[in-house]
């Protein structure tokens, strides 16, 4: 195998990399739950790559759908065509997301990022259409993250990707965030009592707003700004609510949490709520194209459909016709291979039951605050003391040291901080392809106990 030349801090890149204080090994092969680089050092993906991952690295039946695609037909402009794998794979995927979308429809983008501008731009624009113009404010939750840019960026709560760029966005209401391991409201039984609370919050912020909101924006489960942080019983049945009774679009942004991850096809099914709009990526994909969509209500498209007859927006690569015959495979690929039951933590005896269960023994080791998650999607708190659940200084990178310590065993993790306000709090997000085996997560957990204790200073 070629050796390719590592990306160490020092050296000149002609890539501009994430970072420049990082080593950035080259990766050149995937199969199933691993990633090899150019030195043939293999790394067991923990994070399913930033919870894109859900099928399986290097799945031959996926290539081949591009290729075959790729040979027939590149690419056409969706302004003048469609495509039989758009209009297919559209309507696999309304199957897929259930009664909710039925008879709806589906926007093809290029990824998270685009998917959200583009649910945030036709929510103004349903508003427009049914005479409220004046509702053009979407209100999102605090400690959330919709993507990088501008507009993704001006919903977004994660601190530290906003901050430098706050002059050049525009500012909407936030509303307070169910995080049961640090509860605003400071309960003790778990948060089994605080939907209502929460939610009243988004009542208050749109009633303050007077008529002007368009949109609310959730994570259904949050995604890497709080780490798998859950909604407490009936919050989000009673936000949908209350969206529904102030003339609100709900748009549940299920990037991280789509096509399965959770255990349901998406995760407003474990909660009964009914987006207007519903926001997929990653999953989607599952990586091997960029490809993002949203998935729209029949009553929200209709509005446009019968009144200017013309959704004012558009990308070059919409609905572009390879990235959509990976798509349309990967779906099939988790259909057929059972992976939504796959990643059912509630069923012990799952992949991601297994994955609970060794988790919650992380519990009792030392700096572990909390673990939090469901399916295949967790969060891994730390904190320097676990009685006052401080944590630990920022200045330290405590997940960055973990997730080093987990990379030095071949074990990929995401790290982040800022969960507790926005600058301290330490986690990782733990996002397993469904893939994997009951003894490769007893290795990745015991790995992922060693780096901590490697990381404790
Ligand atoms: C919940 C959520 N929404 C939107 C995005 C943005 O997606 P992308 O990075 O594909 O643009 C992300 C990315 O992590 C995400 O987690």
């Amino acid at each position: 195998m070629p050796d390719f030349p590592t990306v160490e801090p020092s050296s000149y890149s002609a890539i501009l990399r994430r970072s420049f204080r990082k080593t950035f090994p080259p990766a050149v092969r995937g199969e199933g739950v691993y990633l090899w680089d150019a030195r043939d050092k293999r790394y067991l993906d923990f994070s399913g790559s930033a919870a894109v991952n859900f099928i399986g690295h290097g799945m031959v039946e996926i290539a081949t759908a591009m290729a075959v695609q790729a040979k027939q037909l590149e690419f056409v402009h969706s302004s003048q065509f469609t495509t039989p794998v758009a209009e297919e794979y559209a309507a696999e995927l309304l199957d897929f997301a259930g009664k909710n979308f039925a008879g709806g429809y589906v926007y093809f983008t290029c990824g998270g990022s685009e998917s959200v501008e583009t649910a945030l731009k036709l929510a103004r624009q349903y508003q427009v259409e049914v005479g409220q113009s004046r509702r053009h404010q979407v209100i999102s939750r605090g400690q959330s993250y919709h993507g990088s840019t501008l507009g993704a960026l001006s919903v977004s709560r994660n601190k530290r990707r906003r901050e430098i760029y706050l002059p050049m966005v525009r500012e909407f209401a936030h509303v307070a965030f169910p995080y049961c391991y640090r509860c605003a409201f400071d309960c003790t039984d778990g948060c089994r009592n605080c939907g209502q609370k929460y939610a009243a919050e988004l009542q208050k912020a749109i009633e303050a707003a007077e008529g002007e909101v368009a949109a609310f924006i959730v994570e259904p489960v949050s995604g890497a700004t709080l780490g798998a942080a859950l909604p407490p019983p009936g919050y989000l049945q009673s936000v949908a609510e209350i969206c529904r009774r102030h003339d609100v679009l709900l748009i549940a942004d299920e990037v991280m949490t789509g096509m399965g991850r959770t255990g349901r096809n998406f995760a407003v099914e474990h909660w009964d709520a009914a987006p207007d709009i519903l926001v997929a990526a990653k999953g989607l994909s599952s990586g091997y194209a960029p490809l993002g969509a949203i998935l729209v209500s029949k009553r929200v498209a209709d509005a446009i459909a019968d009144g200017s007859g013309a959704f004012l927006h558009g990308f070059t690569y919409n609905s572009h016709p390879i990235s959509l015959a990976a798509g349309r495979a990967v779906l099939r690929f988790l259909q057929d291979r059972m992976l939504v039951q796959a990643a059912d933590s509630e069923r012990p005896d799952s992949t991601a039951g297994m994955l609970r269960q060794a988790l919650e023994g992380l519990r009792e080791a030392n700096a572990v605050g909390d673990v939090r998650g469901i399916g295949l999607l967790w969060g891994v708190e730390f904190v320097a003391d676990k009685t006052a659940k401080r944590p630990f200084a920022p200045e330290l990178n405590f997940a960055g040291r973990v997730a080093q310590a987990a990379v030095n065993r071949g074990l990929l993790v995401y790290p982040m901080q800022g969960c507790v306000d926005g600058v301290s709090g330490d986690h990782v997000l733990i996002a397993p392809p469904a893939v994997i085996t009951g003894e490769q997560i007893d290795w990745a957990v015991k790995q992922l106990r060693e780096s901590i204790e490697e990381a404790i200073p």
